[in-house]
C-alpha cells in the first residue's frame, strides 16, 4: 500500500503530524474534539488505519460500524482498555500500542504522586496560596516517611519495574504481586519481594502504587473489602486505570480515614471525578498526566508511525497485540 487514508481521532504534537503527513494520506482532527461512537465512524470513512487515543471508546458495536477498508488501529498509548482487542480481531482488524517510550514518565508520575501524598505537598501548596499559612510549629501538617518503608506495586510490568527502580533510591523496601513472578535476575536486580497473596500483600504495605492494566480480571480489583485491608497509615498510589479501583469506595474509606490517603492520575470516568473525591484533603488529584512529556509523546507518535510504516509496507507490526498476550 503505497499512500494508506489515516483517520487520527486527536490533535497529535506538531512534529508528529507534520511527519505523519509527509508518509500517509492524513485525515487529522484539527480541532481536537473528543468523537462519539458515530463521530469516530464518520471520521474513519475510507480510512485504511485509524489512530485513536484513550479518550475514544471503540466497543464492539463501533467496530462493527468501521469501514470494510479499515485494517489497523494505532493506538497512541499503551492502555488499551478503551477498545474491544476481540472484537476487532474477529474484523481481521490488527491492533497496535506504544510501549516502552512512556515507562519512565509514567513511574516518575507514580513517585511523585507518592511523594504528593505522603509529605503533604498539594495541601501545603493549597493553603499557602490561600493565604492560610499561620507559620512553622512543630507539630504542623506532619506526614508519613518514605525512606525504610516498604512498597506493594500491582503489576511488575515495564511500569511497575520502574517504580521498584525509583523506589528502591527513596529507600523503599519492593514487594509486589503479580500473576507469576518475574525473571530471577529482576527480582534480583529490584532486591523484590513476590507476594502470590495479594490481600496478605496489603495489610502489610506501607505504600501500595497500582500499575498493571485494566482488564476483565483486574476491572474493580481493589473493591471495598481489599481497601480496607490497608493499613490506617498506607498510601495508595494509581497511575494505571481508574477503573481498577472502585472509586465509590475508595472516597468513602477515604472520607472515613481509614487509611491515609491516595493520588490518583486515573479516573472511572475520566475527565469526571467522583464528586466526594474532590473535597477530601487526604488525595492528590491530577489530570491522566502519566505519559505528558514533550518527550514522551513525540516518541509516541513515533511509535504509532513505525507502526503504520509497517503496515504500508505489508511488514510484521512492531507492536500488534496477540490476543492472550502479556502487553
Ligand atoms: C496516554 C496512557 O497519555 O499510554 C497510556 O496507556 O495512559 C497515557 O499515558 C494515553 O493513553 C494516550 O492515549
Amino acid at each position: 500500500m503505497a499512500r494508506p487514508v489515516v483517520t487520527v481521532t486527536r490533535t497529535l504534537p506538531q512534529g508528529v503530524e507534520d511527519r505523519m503527513a509527509k508518509l500517509f494520506d492524513m485525515r487529522f482532527n484539527t480541532d481536537d474534539v473528543e468523537l462519539d461512537g458515530q463521530g469516530i465512524v464518520a471520521a474513519t470513512s475510507g480510512a485504511d488505519a485509524m489512530v485513536p487515543t484513550v479518550t475514544d471508546s471503540i466497543d464492539a458495536d463501533v467496530i462493527a460500524a468501521l469501514p470494510d477498508s479499515m485494517k489497523l488501529i494505532a493506538n497512541f498509548g499503551v492502555g488499551v482498555n478503551h477498545l474491544d482487542l476481540n472484537a476487532a480481531h474477529a474484523r481481521g482488524i490488527s491492533v497496535t500500542n506504544t510501549p516502552g517510550v512512556l515507562t519512565e514518565d509514567t513511574a516518575d508520575l507514580a513517585m511523585a504522586l507518592l511523594l504528593a501524598v505522603a509529605r503533604r505537598v498539594a495541601e501545603g501548596e493549597r493553603l499557602v496560596r490561600s493565604g492560610g499559612w499561620r507559620g512553622w510549629t512543630p507539630t504542623f501538617m506532619i506526614g508519613h516517611r518514605v525512606s525504610g518503608k516498604r512498597i506493594g506495586i500491582i503489576g511488575m510490568g515495564r511500569i511497575g519495574q520502574a517504580v521498584a527502580r525509583r523506589a528502591r533510591g527513596f529507600g523503599l523496601s519492593v514487594h509486589y504481586h503479580n500473576r507469576k513472578p518475574v525473571d530471577s535476575a529482576i527480582e534480583t536486580e529490584l532486591d523484590a519481594t513476590y507476594c502470590a497473596d495479594l490481600d496478605a500483600m496489603l495489610g502489610e504495605m506501607d505504600y501500595v502504587s497500582i500499575n498493571c492494566p485494566e482488564t476483565s480480571e483486574t476491572r474493580h480489583l481493589m473493591t471495598a473489602e481489599r481497601l480496607a485491608l490497608l493499613q490506617p497509615h498506607a498510601v495508595l498510589i494509581n497511575s494505571a486505570r481508574g477503573g481498577i479501583i472502585d472509586e465509590a469506595a475508595l472516597a468513602e474509606s477515604l472520607s472515613r480515614n481509614s487509611f491515609a490517603g491516595a493520588g490518583l492520575d486515573v479516573y472511572e470516568q475520566e475527565p469526571v471525578i467522583y464528586p466526594k473525591l474532590l473535597v477530601l484533603d487526604n488525595v492528590v488529584l491530577v489530570p491522566h498526566l502519566g505519559s505528558a512529556t514533550h518527550e514522551g509523546r513525540v516518541a509516541m507518535g513515533q511509535k504509532v508511525i513505525d507502526n503504520l510504516e509497517a503496515f504500508a509496507a505489508g511488514k510484521e507490526l512492531p507492536d500488534q497485540l496477540i490476543q492472550g498476550r502479556d502487553f
